[in-house]
Parts: C-alpha cells; sequence; structure tokens
C-alpha cells in the first residue's frame, strides 16, 4: 500500500493538487494500490488550526510513505508574525522530516524549446539535475534575530553553517545520482569568501574520491549564475547548499520556459519524500482555473520513482504529460500562437485521457 499523505496548502495549491489526485486515482483505477489522507498546510493550517503546521499535519505526514503538497502563501498572511507565516510550515516539514536532499531537475520538453527566454540552440535537449541541500545552512542556523549593537544601532544577523555529516550525506547522494547519468557533478559554492562553503568543498572532494568514475568540479556561485544562462548545457547534476539552490533553482527553472512545468523531490535517508512543485502559491491567479498542473503531476512522477521505486509508473505520467504537450494543449504560462489554451482542470483531464 502507497501511503500518501495530499496536503494542498494555499493559493493555486488546491487547483492543482485536484489534477495530480486525479491522476493518482486513475492509476488506483489500474490496480496501484494508493491511500491518500488530507491535511492543512501553510496559510491553510493556519485558519484551520493557529499553526502553518497543525499537529495532525505534521503526525500524518510522519506516518505516510510520502507527501504531496501544493504550495504555500497568501497576502492575507504576510502581516503574521514570522512563526505563524505559511512558509514556517514549509520549513518546518522539511526539517521535521529530515529531507535533506532535494531534487530540482530543469528539463527543456522538445514541444516547450520556444517557450524559454533564452535562444531555443542554447536550451534545446537541456537535462540538468540541482541536488539542493535542504534542512541546512544559513535557513536554519542559530543564532539569528535583530539585536541591539552597544552603539545603540539595531542589526540584523543570521548564521550559515554546515556540519560535515550534512555535508557528507548530501555529496553522497550528488555523486550517486550523477552515476546514474553522465556523470559529471559540480559543486556550486562561495570558497574565495566563505569559511562554510571552504569546509563544503573540502568535504565534497573527500567523499569524491570514493566515485573515481564521476567527474568532479567546483564553481563559485556568482559564476553559476552566470553559466547557468550563457551555457546551460555544460551541467549535468550540480550540487548546492541550501541558499544558494534556492536562488539557482529558480533561475534553472526559466530555461525550461515556464516554472509551472518544475517538479520536485525533497528525500530523507530512506527515500521518504515530500513532493511539491517548484513554483509557489500564485495567489494573483487563485481561483481562476488558470494554473498549470504539469509541476504537480510531474510530481507525482518523481514520487513513484523515487520513494516507491515505481520507474514505469513515473514514466507513463511523463509520457502522458509529454503527449498533451505534442497536442498542442497550453496553460497561460506556456501558451503560444497556434496552440490550444486550456484551463487547470481541462490539462488535468487531458492527462488522466491520455495516461
Ligand atoms: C522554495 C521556496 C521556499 C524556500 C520558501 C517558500 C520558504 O522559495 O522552495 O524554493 O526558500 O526554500
Ligand atoms: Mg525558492
Amino acid at each position: 500500500m502507497m501511503k500518501i499523505a495530499v496536503l494542498p496548502g494555499d493559493g493555486i495549491g488546491t487547483e492543482i493538487v485536484a489534477q495530480a489526485v486525479k491522476v493518482m486515482e486513475a492509476l488506483r483505477s489500474d490496480g496501484l494500490k494508493i491511500e491518500l489522507e488530507y491535511g492543512h498546510i501553510g496559510g491553510a493550517g493556519y485558519d484551520a488550526a493557529g499553526d502553518p503546521l497543525p499537529a495532525a499535519t505534521e503526525k500524518l505526514a510522519q506516518q505516510s510513505d510520502a507527501v504531496l503538497l501544493g504550495a504555500v502563501g497568501g497576502y492575507q498572511y504576510d502581516t503574521l508574525p514570522r512563526p505563524m507565516r505559511p512558509e514556517q510550515g514549509l520549513l518546518r516539514i522539511r526539517k521535521g522530516l529530515n529531507l535533506f536532499a532535494n531534487l530540482r531537475p530543469a528539463l527543456v520538453y522538445p514541444e516547450l524549446v520556444d517557450a524559454s527566454s533564452l535562444k531555443p540552440e542554447l536550451v534545446s535537449g537541456l537535462d540538468i539535475m540541482i541536488l539542493r541541500e535542504l534542512t541546512g545552512d544559513i535557513y536554519f542556523g542559530q543564532p539569528r534575530g535583530i539585536r541591539t549593537l552597544e552603539n545603540g544601532e539595531r542589526q540584523g544577523f543570521d548564521t550559515m553553517h554546515y556540519s560535515e555529516s550534512e555535508i557528507r550525506r548530501v555529496a553522497h547522494v550528488g555523486f550517486r545520482i550523477a552515476m546514474k547519468r553522465e556523470k559529471r557533478l559540480c559543486s556550486v559554492d562561495k570558497a574565495n569568501v566563505l569559511d562554510t562553503s571552504m569546509f563544503w568543498r573540502e568535504i565534497v572532494t573527500e567523499v569524491g574520491k570514493e566515485y573515481s568514475e564521476v567527474e568532479l568540479s567546483h564553481m563559485y556561485v556568482d559564476n553559476a549564475a552566470m553559466q547557468l544562462v550563457r551555457a546551460p548545457k555544460q551541467f549535468d547534476v550540480i550540487l548546492t547548499g541550501n541558499i544558494f539552490g534556492d536562488i539557482l533553482s529558480d533561475e534553472a527553472s526559466m530555461l525550461t520556459g515556464s516554472i509551472g512545468m518544475l517538479p520536485s523531490a525533497s528525500l530523507d535517508a530512506n527515500n521518504k519524500g515530500l513532493y511539491e512543485p517548484c513554483h509557489g502559491s500564485a495567489p494573483d491567479i487563485a481561483g481562476q482555473d488558470i494554473a498549470n498542473p504539469l509541476a504537480t503531476i510531474l510530481s507525482v512522477a518523481m514520487m513513484m520513482r523515487h520513494t516507491f521505486a515505481r520507474e514505469e509508473v513515473a514514466q507513463r505520467i511523463e509520457t502522458a504529460v509529454r503527449r498533451v504537450l505534442q497536442q498542442g494543449l497550453r496553460t497561460g504560462d506556456i501558451y503560444q500562437a497556434g496552440m490550444q489554451k486550456v484551463g487547470c482542470n481541462a490539462m488535468g483531464d487531458a492527462v488522466v485521457k491520455s495516461l
């Protein structure tokens, strides 16, 4: 039995997750043993239980094999004190489930080559895997806060750190992913300035000695940001820390045409995972049936691959998505003249039909 916790969250989260659920229900009627249970997270958690990660949701997630998440955040929550903000629900569930390995593939579908903001020849055939460490770094480092200095001036501060075991375990994941791909791993850091990065580079290099077949390179994050738009196809797997990975994965998403196409997986040491689209809750278009559900549907494919080791089911979903793109169906974010514009619901139905 596949026990899946479904956490739609806020904004377009409910609409896109509903489409992914349709896909899972179709798989279930084909004999896959899927059990779905719903929970609140983000603003929805705050509204339901006064907490962006209600205890019931955390328990549900702990007891499930995998979690499917929509998105969190909304204007009405922006003025809440920080611990009550929707993003905290996301950060806490990542940390609470120990989901340290965040996989964000940037894949350009041939049908969408022209939707990219880069020239077609730069991105056609692009297939990068960004592996972002997800439970450490300046995101979680203590101490942090806003303090008053002796001279009376106020100061905001955060702490960046990475322990050896945190770097080691994510580096191993990176090298293992590279082994299954083109065997090239680029570790991204800021070792020319930050001690944390100097240490990161030292440990990644050490781990790399266990993977002699993988070609390891290192790149400073500023250069990596530039190379991603100059010549993105030079990358196979990018391994990086939490904050750099946050930024570079948003950048990489635009190479593919739309952030609405990108799924993600966040895994613990035993491949238990949380799966979510890379994009946010897009409150400006929520409730209008125009959001792109494909990133969420593709997140279900990643779930089948990584948590349940059902590669054939993953490919069936991915092929279904490819087919609707080939048929010319497009949501607004990937729409081009001559194509057929469809809404969120219709896109979900089309994927189910082509399964
Ligand atoms: C992401 C998001 C989150 C992050 C926010 C919403 C906390 O930007 O998943 O990339 O910074 O990790
Ligand atoms: Mg981000």
